[in-house]
C-alpha cells in the first residue's frame, strides 16, 4: 500500500477519523474496558475500543486485513453497537437495520452531517451544504430530488444513449481495454451532457473537468480536510479552481437567461428552482449545487459501473441470463432503448443492485449526534448514544450480515427477486447503497438508468470477457474502486442485432 502515490486521499477511511477530529468528540470512558457494561434494565454505553488495541485496528484496516474484515471482527466480538477510539477520537458504529433507523431518519436538529462536511464549503462555495442554515439546505435537497425524479430522468435517456453509441463506435471490431478507464471517460461525457449541459459538453469540456479535478485533488488533501481554511498552497490551488468553475457557470447561467434559452439538463432545473418564499436560486447557489452534484455523482457512478461490469463478466451464468433478458426485450420492443424498456430490465436491475450490495461506492456514512438517543439491538439490548458523538453506518458490514443476506459472499442477483427480497428482511434500512431516509441519494433513479443504458448497449453489441483476474478493492480511493486495471476483451457481435431475436 502506497499512500503517497494514491492521489485521492484515503477518503472513506480517513474521513471517519478526521470527522472525529473536526467534531472534537469528547465522550466515553478512557479505559480499555471492552466488555459491554451495565445491567439489562438501563441502556448500556457501547463498548469502547481504545489505546493500543485501536491503534492496531487502524493499522490493520489500512494494511493487511482491510476495512471490512477489521470492522466485521469487532462486530462479531461486540455486537451491533461499538465505539472505536483513536487518540481521543471516538466513532460509534451502528451495524445492521435494527439500530439504523434513527441514523437515517432522525430530525436534522437531532442528527445531521454537522461539521463533517465542512471541507466542502470552500470546494462548493458559499451558497450550499454547510455554508447555509439547515432550512435552506433542506430546500436545496428538494431541488436535487425534483431535478432527478423519474419524470425528469426520462428526458436523459436519449442523450445518455447517444453518448454511449458515439463512445463505443470508436472501439474496433475486437480488442482489449481497461474497462475502468473506458467507463471513466464515458461517464464524464454523460455527466457533462446531462448534468452540466450542452455548453460544457460542446465547448468547455476540458476546461471544466481539468478545473474540477484540480478542485477535488486539492480539496481532498489531508490538510484541506483537516483545516479547510488554512492558507496552504493546496488550499490556494483549490480556491483558484473553484473560482474558474464559478466564472464558467456564472457566464452560462447569464447567457441562458439573457437569450431565454431553456435546456433539459440538471443545470437548467437548478437555475429554475425556487425556494418556498418564491426566491429563485442565485448564481453562487447554482454553481455550488452543480459542483456538489458532480462531486456526488462522478466517483460513485464510475466505481459502480466498473464493479457491475466486473461482477457480470466474472459470473457467466448471470451474464448469460442478462443477455437473454436483453434478447427478450429486443424481441418485444425492437432494438431501441427507451425509458420504458429500461424499466423492464429487472434482471439487469438486480445485477446492478447486487454488485452495489457487495461493493457500495460509499461504504460508510457518518453523522453527528445533537441529541441523545437509544437503540435496541436484535438481541434486545439497549444502548444510549450521547449527544456530541460521531456515528457511523458501515454499509460494507450491513450488507454482509448472514442472517439477512444468505451466503453474503456469493454474487446472487436473485436474492432481490420476488419471493426472496432479502433487502427487506430487516425493514427499510436493510439495504443502504443509496443511503436512506432524510439524506437518501436523490440520484438513485438516474444512476440506475445510466448504468442500464451502458450495460444494455454493451450486452447487445459486444461479446465481452474478463481477461484480468477479478479485482481486489482499493480502499484508499474516494469511492473504493477495483484495484488496478480491469482488462476486458471485446468482440463486436457480427450478426445484425435483430437476428439476435432467434
Ligand atoms: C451508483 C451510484 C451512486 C451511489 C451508490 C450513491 C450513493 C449515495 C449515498 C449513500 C448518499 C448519502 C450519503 C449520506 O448518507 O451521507 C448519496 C447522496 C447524494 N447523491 Fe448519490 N449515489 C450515486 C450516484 C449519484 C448520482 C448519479 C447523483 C446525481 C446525478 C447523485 C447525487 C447525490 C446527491 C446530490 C447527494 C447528497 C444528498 C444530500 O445532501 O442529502 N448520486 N449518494
Ligand atoms: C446524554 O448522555 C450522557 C452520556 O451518557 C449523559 O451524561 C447525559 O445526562 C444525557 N443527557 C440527557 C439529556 O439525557
Amino acid at each position: 500500500m502506497d499512500m503517497v502515490n494514491s492521489d485521492a486521499v484515503a477518503f472513506s477511511i480517513a474521513l471517519v477519523f478526521i470527522a472525529a477530529v473536526i467534531t472534537k468528540v469528547a465522550w466515553g470512558r478512557k479505559t480499555g474496558d471492552l466488555a459491554p457494561s451495565c445491567n439489562n434494565a438501563l441502556p448500556r454505553s457501547p463498548a469502547v475500543i481504545t489505546g493500543i488495541t485501536s491503534a492496531i485496528l487502524l493499522l490493520r484496516m489500512l494494511r493487511s486485513k482491510g476495512l471490512r474484515a477489521t470492522l466485521e471482527e469487532q462486530y462479531t466480538k461486540f455486537g451491533s453497537v461499538f465505539t472505536i477510539s483513536f487518540f481521543g477520537m471516538k466513532i460509534t458504529f451502528l451495524v445492521g437495520p435494527e439500530v439504523s433507523a434513527h441514523f437515517y431518519q432522525g430530525l436534522q436538529s437531532e442528527i445531521s452531517h454537522g461539521k463533517i462536511l465542512e471541507f466542502t464549503v470552500p470546494m462548493f462555495g458559499k451558497g450550499v451544504t454547510n455554508a447555509v442554515d439547515s432550512a435552506t439546505r433542506t430546500e436545496q435537497i428538494r431541488f436535487y430530488v425534483d431535478a432527478l425524479r423519474p419524470s425528469k430522468v426520462r428526458c436523459h435517456v436519449a442523450p445518455m444513449l447517444q453518448e454511449v453509441e458515439e463512445y463505443f463506435a470508436k472501439w474496433g471490431q475486437q480488442g482489449t481495454v481497461d474497462l475502468k478507464q473506458e467507463l471513466v471517460q464515458l461517464l464524464i461525457l454523460i455527466s457533462a451532457r446531462c448534468l452540466l449541459g450542452k455548453e460544457v459538453r460542446e465547448k468547455m469540456f476540458d476546461e471544466v473537468f481539468s478545473a474540477f479535478d484540480e478542485l477535488t485533488d486539492n480539496g481532498l488533501q489531508l490538510t484541506s480536510l483537516l483545516f479547510p481554511y488554512a492558507p496552504t498552497p493546496t488550499a490556494q490551488r483549490r480556491d483558484r479552481a473553484h473560482a474558474r468553475i464559478a466564472s464558467i457557470f456564472t457566464e452560462i447561467v447569464r447567457s441562458r437567461k439573457s437569450s431565454n434559452r431553456v435546456e433539459e439538463d440538471v443545470l437548467q432545473n437548478l437555475m429554475d428552482a425556487k425556494y418556498k418564499d418564491g426566491r429563485p436560486t442565485t448564481e453562487t447557489e447554482v454553481t455550488g449545487l452543480i459542483i456538489s452534484i458532480l462531486f456526488a455523482a462522478k466517483h460513485t457512478s464510475t466505481t459502480a459501473s466498473t464493479w457491475i461490469g466486473a461482477r457480470l463478466l466474472r459470473h457467466t451464468e448471470c451474464l448469460d441470463a442478462a443477455l437473454e433478458e436483453q434478447q427478450d426485450i429486443v424481441k418485444k420492443h425492437g432494438d431501441n432503448i427507451h425509458y420504458n424498456t429500461l424499466l423492464e430490465m429487472s434482471f439487469l436491475h438486480n445485477c446492478i443492485k447486487e454488485a452495489l450490495r457487495m461493493h457500495p461506492p460509499i461504504p460508510i456514512s457518518l453523522r453527528k449526534v445533537h441529541k441523545n438517543f437509544t437503540v435496541q439491538t436484535r438481541e434486545g439490548y439497549e444502548y444510549e448514544i450521547p449527544r456530541g458523538h460521531t456515528i457511523a453506518s458501515p454499509l460494507l458490514i450491513n450488507h454482509n450480515i448472514p442472517h439477512i443476506y444468505k451466503d453474503p459472499d456469493v454474487y446472487d442477483p436473485h436474492r432481490f427477486s420476488h419471493g426472496r427480497e432479502e433487502d427487506r428482511v430487516g425493514g427499510k434500512f436493510t439495504y443502504n447503497s443509496f443511503g436512506g431516509g432524510r439524506h437518501a441519494c436523490p440520484g438513485e433513479a438516474y444512476a440506475y438508468m445510466q448504468v442500464k443504458v451502458i450495460w444494455s448497449y454493451l450486452l447487445r453489441n459486444f461479446e465481452l470477457k474478463l481477461v484480468s483476474s477479478f479485482p481486489e478493492t482499493d480502499w484508499l480511493m474516494i469511492a473504493p474502486e477495483p484495484r488496478g486495471k480491469v482488462e476486458v476483451s471485446y468482440k463486436r457481435r457480427m450478426v445484425p442485432r435483430n437476428v439476435l431475436e432467434n
